[in-house]
């Protein structure tokens, strides 16, 4: 007979030994304050280059008001699903602000982004059909591929030619969906979707942009890189967070009034979940507002994110991205860590991002400014930038 299992607990220390052991073992820290340009941790005031607040809007005092006034209305929670009794009247016109801001028929609010890719994707293609899926998409992303049971063809990082090859030789009939994120949000890239619309077009496939880190940023109106490339409505299905550039919670799809019903009916992470809180569907309606009639803060995002590119490169690391996320690529995972520790020493918190969120051997740190960092911080960050690289060895 071969020995039982170890208990749980022994188990699991065992691995979380193994996870030390390479380097890759994850902490939560508490943090004591809003995500401001800087934030307080253990009393001391950190510099923050590692939030999905790109328009400094989570501690808007719109939104603020927006979110309190919700709570005063409608209470904490929703107390349900929102087929049940958890739909608001609050999240049906936060939904049609969706629509109007995306171009689109119809939208609909998730409680996460992570929720809304998976049962997104899960609801459009299954057995027998074909989802392509960009190599480095998020995580969210790859489980929904999983999720579906439909065949996964995974291509190179924005390979036009290779995604074509894989279109072309897939067995005929099934349903096809072509699904990637619109800014990548380890590297900072773009997808080419001007190139993906067309061939979706041509092999009668469908065309679904996760534009988490773009809603807010990019285009005249802030809707994401569909609307900069001009593709918006060569695209089937539209995807976005509330999280990151809106300064709240969840998410929304946008697209067809079919494609609403039909998620409203087969979406199980919409289905089977707790609506919206009000305060995040009040605080993301809010924040729509701010980011049409606000123009300014993208380029000051913009402006922030090329002058620190910019100083890093001109230190010598290799800072990736042609967007507002920075990947400032190290390789190895514990230099990595050593970059990390040295910048926070010095009051700049920039997080190492490590395997299994990035492939093997690109070990990164994910620098991220905000529309409301000024200059002489971003300077500040790179006199930090300039001794931690010293320090850590990843300079020489
Ligand atoms: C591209 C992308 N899609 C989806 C998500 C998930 O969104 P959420 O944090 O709302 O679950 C993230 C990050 O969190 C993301 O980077």
């Amino acid at each position: 007979m071969p020995p039982p299992p170890a208990a749980l607990d022994a188990h699991l220390a065992e691995e979380l030994e193994l996870l030390d052991a390479a380097a890759l073992r994850r902490r939560l820290f508490p943090i004591q304050s809003g995500a401001g340009p800087e934030v307080l941790i253990d009393g001391r005031r950190y510099l923050l280059l590692s939030s999905n607040n790109y328009l400094g809007l989570a501690t808007h005092p719109a939104l603020r008001a927006a979110a309190c006034r919700a709570i005063e209305q409608y209470g904490c929670g929703t107390g349900a699903s929102r087929l049940i009794a958890g739909h608001l009247d609050l999240h049906a016109a936060v939904e049609a602000k969706l629509a109007a801001f995306k171009g689109t028929d119809a939208a609909l609010l998730f409680p996460s982004g992570y929720q809304a890719n998976v049962g997104t994707i899960s609801a459009l293609v299954g057995r027998g059909d074909h989802v392509y899926s960009d190599a480095l998409n998020h995580a969210s992303i790859i489980d929904g591929c999983r999720l579906s049971r439909a065949s996964v063809h995974v291509y190179p990082h924005r390979d036009v030619r290779a995604l074509e090859a894989e279109l072309a030789a897939s067995a005929p009939g099934g349903r096809r969906l072509i699904v990637t994120d619109s800014v990548f949000s380890m590297d900072g890239d773009r997808a080419p979707l001007a190139a993906l619309a067309a061939l979706a077009e041509q092999y009668h496939s469908w065309l679904m942009v996760d534009e988490a880190h773009a809603t807010g940023v990019l285009g005249a109106r802030g809707a994401g890189l569909a609307e900069a490339d001009g593709v918006s409505e060569r695209v089937d299905v539209h995807l976005g967070t509330l999280g990151k550039a809106l300064g709240s919670a969840g998410a929304y799809v946008a697209g067809s009034r079919a494609l609403i019903d039909w998620l409203v009916n087969r979406a199980r992470s919409f289905v089977y979940t707790t609506g919206l809180a009000p305060a995040a569907a009040a605080a993301a309606g809010a924040a729509l507002d701010i980011i049409v009639a606000e123009p300014a803060r993208r380029d000051a995002l913009a402006r922030n994110a090329t002058r620190l590119r910019a100083g890093l490169r001109a230190l010598g690391f290799d800072a990736g991205g042609d967007t507002h996320i920075i990947a400032v690529i190290v390789g190895d995972t514990r230099a990595t860590l050593r970059l990390g520790d040295a910048l926070r020493t010095r009051g700049v918190l920039a997080q190492p991002i490590r395997p299994p969120t990035v492939p093997e051997g690109t070990a990164r740190l994910r620098v991220t400014p905000m529309a409301t960092h000024d200059e002489s911080q971003i300077d500040r960050a790179l006199a930090s930038f300039a001794e931690a690289g010293r320090e850590s060895g990843v300079l020489r």
